[in-house]
């Protein structure tokens, strides 16, 4: 069959399938990308004509949006007319944890897929590739080719025809635009080789060949979960190594370099912090212990399973922690969190060990105040389901109203957020907490104050010189 590509439909304009479409656009400028969303008020961002207000942040994208924006590129609202002119369409729509109803809180609510596949089978026309962007339970092609082909047969629409693939996505937030231009590999699972070439074609603009892989489609599948699954198993694996570290005298980072020299283990991925959040791990590793459940392979879904539990121990661990250094009650103590994101350079808060850090610390009576370069109050309230003193918002409907209280704070430059805190609390590592005035953020603070750096970033001799106390996450030589 010769399959010829002009345009590219893309289901979701998330954080995937917002800087993808960006970046594949920005490679391939004789393609038209159409990018559909639900979300009005998202495209709308997404059109924004102040670049800096584009619904996600990440370094790198708006120099892309800018080169290709209403010129290949078009964010929309119009699913149908999308849909009917696209010879290929990718769905990367939310996949989040089911939260009620069979397999809730493990397996993967696929009502957003099915909705995009519903909406495929009744608009499309001709043939159409439709590709799994959207991290997914291993079979879950079936279930999108059964909607398709239903269409087919139940609406008369002969002339309709469809090849599903699978494409999982594996860039990571904060470096999603450096990801996406050099990936470490391109994975598309399916069986018609057909439709795989005309998918590798958009890729081989920019990726060298060798690095496209082609498998069976659940195969695709399997590896996205896997490839989630190892990673996050890493960070479990280093974290729980802290705790040890902290009660024996070694030191987490000196034993992360030592293991990361082995060839076989690699350096990377191997930084101890409060633990790992963003939309996906947790989401994934669940997804594979209910699918192992599902199979009866008991002791599978167990071994995969801890390392989320180690993850949920691990952050009540840095919780108490604090706690206990600042003499077993933080009750009406001004605390300063600095960061708030999942990681560095993202705006992402899903699943941030921030929020349950603080919703610990807040429990426990104290009086937070708040500051991240990129996330705004609104999704910190959104977050932590507790007003901030500072609301405009009087319905307290939905919030708790027992816990202690936080605050925001747009910027640490003039150092008025540290009056009379009795510590700082490190939980994001944005390059702007890496060289702070110590010195002078000392003067201001209650003595004994304490620096609680859960991501090794600080300057340990600057902040010890500042007659700060200080721990260091897996530092067994701290106080
Ligand atoms: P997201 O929530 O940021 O974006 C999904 C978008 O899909 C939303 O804007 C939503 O409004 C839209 N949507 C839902 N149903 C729709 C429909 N029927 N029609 C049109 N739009 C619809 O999610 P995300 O972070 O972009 O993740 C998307 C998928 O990619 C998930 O399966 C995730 O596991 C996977 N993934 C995410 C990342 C990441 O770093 N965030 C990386 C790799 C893979
Ligand atoms: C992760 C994977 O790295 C991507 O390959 C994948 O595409 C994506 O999930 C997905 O499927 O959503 P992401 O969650 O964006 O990407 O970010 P990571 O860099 O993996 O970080 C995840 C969490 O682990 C963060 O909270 C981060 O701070 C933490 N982490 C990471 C550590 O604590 N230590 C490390 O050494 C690395």
């Amino acid at each position: 069959m010769n399959f010829s590509i002009k345009k590219i439909c893309c289901i979701g304009a998330g954080y995937v399938g917002g800087p993808t479409m960006t970046m594949m656009a920005s490679k391939c400028p004789d393609l038209i990308f159409n990018v559909v969303d639900i979300n009005e008020t998202r495209i709308a961002s997404w059109n924004n004509e102040d670049l800096s207000k584009l619904p996600i942040f990440e370094p790198g994208l708006e120099e892309l949006i800018a080169k290709t924006r209403n010129k290949n590129l078009f964010f929309l609202s119009n699913v149908k007319e999308a849909i009917e002119s696209a010879d290929i369409i990718f769905i990367s729509v939310n996949t989040p944890t089911k939260t009620r109803g069979l397999g809730a809180g493990k397996s993967s609510d696929l009502k957003w897929v099915e909705a995009s596949a519903r909406e495929v089978a009744k608009y499309s026309k001709g043939y159409t590739i439709v590709v799994e962007k959207s991290t997914l339970p291993v079979r879950t092609a079936e279930v999108i080719g059964k909607i398709l082909n239903s269409a087919k047969t139940n609406s008369n629409r002969e002339e309709i025809s469809f090849s599903v693939l699978s494409n999982p996505e594996f860039l990571s937030e904060g470096t999603a635009i450096k990801d996406l231009d050099n990936p470490d590999r391109v994975l598309i699972g399916g069986d018609n080789k057909e439709a795989m070439i005309a998918l590798s074609n958009i890729y081989k603009a920019w990726v060298p060949e060798k690095k496209i892989l082609f498998t069976n489609i659940w195969s695709s599948e399997l590896a996205k979960l896997t490839s989630n699954a190892f990673l996050a198993q890493r960070i479990s694996s280093i974290n729980s190594i802290s705790a040890i570290c902290e009660v024996t005298g070694a030191d987490i980072r000196e034993v992360s370099r030592a293991i990361g020299k082995d060839s076989r283990i690699g350096s990377k991925f191997l930084d101890s912090g409060p633990g790992f959040g963003g939309s996906c791990f947790k989401k994934d590793i669940l997804n594979l212990v209910y699918l192992a459940e599902y199979f009866g392979l008991i002791e599978v879904a167990n071994f995969w399973e801890s390392v989320v539990e180690i993850n949920s121990w691990h952050q009540k661990r840095i919780s108490e922690i604090i706690v206990k250094k600042l003499f077993g009650t933080v009750a009406n103590k001004k605390l300063v969190i600095l960061g708030f994101a999942f990681k560095a350079n993202t705006n992402d808060t899903r699943e941030s060990a921030a929020i349950t850090i603080c919703k610990n610390l807040l429990n426990e009576g104290a009086n937070l105040v708040i500051h991240d370069p990129k996330v705004n109050p609104s999704q910190i309230e959104y977050d932590l389901k507790i007003k901030s003193t500072k609301s405009l918002d009087n319905d307290n409907s939905s919030f708790d109203q027992q816990s202690g209280n936080w605050e925001y704070v747009q910027s640490i430059d003039n150092h008025e957020i540290f009056n009379n805190a009795y510590a700082i609390i490190i939980l994001t590592e944005w390059a702007e907490f890496r060289n702070l005035k110590w010195k002078l953020i000392a003067k201001k603070m209650v003595p004994p104050a304490w620096v609680f750096d859960s991501r090794s970033i600080v300057n340990t001799i600057e902040v010890n010189d500042a007659g700060l106390k200080l721990w260091r996450l897996g530092n067994g030589l701290a106080d």
